[in-house]
């Protein structure tokens, strides 16, 4: 039977979920939850979704539902996340798990007790590239792991909307959080981190940190929101446009790498601008949505249909990450380096 899934937020990236979950041929997309009436109407319309209402509480009482996927602003996740738990069945939630460390240790908590599956979306997990670094550093081959650097910088146009809503280590640094923790296969000692702040939002405009691991690798991590609007673009929706310039560099003792997101070799010329078409992360090819958010959402699906935790994502990191963001935003903020 397949599985039956309700989908909490049918905003830009709750319409890429809900676009995979319809084309499994093992899952449903049995209900869409969300307040804004016309987007909930039009994607359950395109999906043939039976069920509609006006707030993930309600998916989370539906005995018909199995699963949950919760892709709604950041500051509900924590809150939906444990009313989600509650009901014991697995539940994905979009990154950032939570937007404080208290809330993801809680939320780890009511999921051990009512044993329900939690899967965060730590997309960079399901990419193919990331994920043949992690192995090739797995394998010991790069010898002592020197020092790793993880870089996120997104177009400036994106940052209004989000720039009060969350810290931007918890909205756009996260990913690379995970990339440090999963890479380093460390954990982190002490961290230090700047802001760079250009106006009056909740959020920065730049973040800085530089983490030392038990391992003694130093993590070097850096997000600003300032990628100019005619930069070579690698997301092209039809919500979102604009480019993430986002890399990694790892310096081991005997091997280094380098990886660039908008190195790709595709690139479109036009007039008004460079496409670097996106093949890695959520493209859409034949009208669907592959790369990682398929890959990531078929694993959650599975984990739903098994019972069996997924073996590439799971609660435990998501936690380890927030702790880490919530550290970095500490030391930014005091100035004083913080020990983990
Ligand atoms: N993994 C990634 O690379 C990635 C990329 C983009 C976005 N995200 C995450 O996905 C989430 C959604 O981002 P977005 O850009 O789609 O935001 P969005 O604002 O476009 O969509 C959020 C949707 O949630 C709905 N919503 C608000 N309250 C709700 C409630 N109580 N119940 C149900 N729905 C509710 C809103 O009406 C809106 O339609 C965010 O947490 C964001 O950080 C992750």
């Amino acid at each position: 039977m397949a599985v039956r899934l309700g989908l909490a937020g049918a905003g830009r990236f709750g319409q890429l979920h809900a676009a995979v979950i319809a084309a499994h041929p093992g899952a449903c997309l049995s209900a869409i939850a969300d307040p804004c009436v016309e987007r909930r109407q039009e994607l359950a319309a395109r999906h043939g979704v039976a069920k509609q209402m006006e707030n993930a509480e309600e998916l989370f009482a539906d005995p018909d539902l199995d699963a949950f996927v919760l892709v709604t602003p950041d500051e509900l996740h924590a809150s939906q996340g444990l009313a989600a738990v509650a009901s014991g069945k697995p539940v994905f939630i979009e990154k950032p798990l939570a937007t404080t460390a208290a809330e993801a240790k809680a939320l780890q908590l009511a999921a051990k007790a009512s044993g329900s599956l939690v899967q965060c979306g730590l997309i960079l997990r399901y990419e193919l590239q990331h994920a043949l670094l992690q192995q090739e550093l797995a394998s010991g081959r790069f010898g002592d792991l020197v020092s790793l650097r993880v870089k996120r910088n997104v177009s400036a146009s994106w940052f209004e909307p989000v720039a009060d809503r969350a810290h931007t280590v918890f909205e756009t640094l996260i990913h690379d959080l995970d990339l440090l923790l999963w890479f380093s296969g460390s954990t982190p000692r002490r961290v230090m981190a700047m802001e760079r702040r250009f106006g009056t939002h909740r959020s920065p405009e730049g973040c800085f940190a530089l983490i030392e691991f038990a391992n003694g690798c130093i993590g070097f991590a850096e997000t600003s929101w300032f990628v100019p609007a005619r930069a070579p673009a690698n997301v092209s929706t039809e919500a979102w446009d604009g480019s993430i310039d986002a890399e990694v560099a790892v310096v081991g003792t005997r091997q280094s790498a380098q990886l660039r997101l908008l190195d790709s070799p595709l690139t479109i010329w036009s007039d008004d601008r460079i496409c670097v078409p996106d093949s890695q992360l959520w493209p859409q090819i034949h009208g669907q949505i592959g790369g990682a958010l398929q890959r990531e959402l078929h694993d959650f699906i599975e984990t739903a249909r098994s019972g069996v935790a997924s073996m590439t994502a799971n609660l435990d990191q998501a936690v380890a990450g927030l702790q880490l963001a919530e550290a970095i935003v500490a030391a930014a903020q005091s100035g004083q380096a913080v020990r983990l």
